[in-house]
Formats: structure tokens, C-alpha cells, sequence
């Protein structure tokens, strides 16, 4: 780790405000930590549109396995993809839905294309892309 730096940054006090009750909330034990996050999940986000920049993504689905296909779209989408499919696992919620997380690792525009292809697929309920990070560029 390098030398900490200590810098001033003005700020509307109204503001500030909001803020400390928002870290609060979160359960940050001061602001310094909480200014560090944010720088770091600012510099994850630009790795995303880095390209040629490997990035994480998990994947979590809720899909009906009753429909006719899903399942089998849904394996053939990962064994499609350029995309590196790390994990799967499947739960089944109850007689009827399923919930699938797939962890995938790629560069950023082929980790969200696979993830958009896999949550817009028809029978799918309910879809979200978490992207992340490898953690190289974030100290
Ligand atoms: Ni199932």
C-alpha cells in the first residue's frame, strides 16, 4: 500500500450532511472509508468500458421451468458465448421457478452482451447483471 495523502475538498454543507446520514445509514465508520469506495467503484466502473479488460459478472435469473425451452436456451447461450462461464448454481425455489447465478468473466461489452441475452430470454421473470472487477486496478 502507498503513503496515505491527506487532502480538502469544499463542499456544500447541506450536502455533506446527506451524505454522513447516508454513510451512516450504511454503516461506514467515517467518511474517509466511504470516499475510498467511492473512488473505488468509480475506477471499477471505467475498467468496465475498458476495452481489452477482463471484468467479473454474476448473472442471477428467476426463470418458470415450465416453459417449454428456457433451460435449454439458457445452457446453449453460455456454451455460445466467448464469454468465460466460471460457475452456475441452481436453485429450485419451489415446484415451479427456478433461480439460476451464473458467475462469467470476460471483457466488458462480451460480460454485459451475455448477461442482457440470458435475462431478456423468453421465460425469464426476473434477471439482473452485477458487474465487477478482478481487483487489478483497484488498490
Ligand atoms: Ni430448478
Amino acid at each position: 500500500m502507498s503513503e496515505l495523502v491527506r487532502f480538502g475538498v469544499s463542499v456544500d454543507s447541506d450536502l455533506l450532511q446527506q451524505f454522513d446520514q447516508l454513510i451512516g445509514g450504511m454503516g461506514y465508520a467515517n467518511r474517509s472509508e466511504a470516499i475510498r469506495d467511492l473512488f473505488r467503484e468509480k475506477l471499477v466502473e471505467q475498467e468496465w468500458e475498458t476495452p481489452g479488460k477482463d471484468i467479473f459478472g454474476v448473472v442471477s435469473i428467476v426463470y418458470d421451468h415450465h416453459t417449454m425451452g428456457v433451460h435449454r436456451r439458457l445452457t446453449e447461450l453460455q456454451h455460445e458465448s466467448y464469454v468465460k462461464v466460471i460457475s452456475t448454481m441452481h436453485v429450485h425455489i419451489d415446484h415451479q421457478n427456478c433461480l439460476e447465478l451464473i458467475v462469467i468473466k470476460g471483457y466488458g461489452n462480451e460480460v454485459r452482451e451475455l448477461g442482457e441475452k440470458l435475462i431478456s430470454l423468453k421465460g425469464v421473470k426476473y434477471g439482473r447483471l452485477n458487474l465487477g472487477t478482478t481487483g487489478q486496478s483497484v488498490k
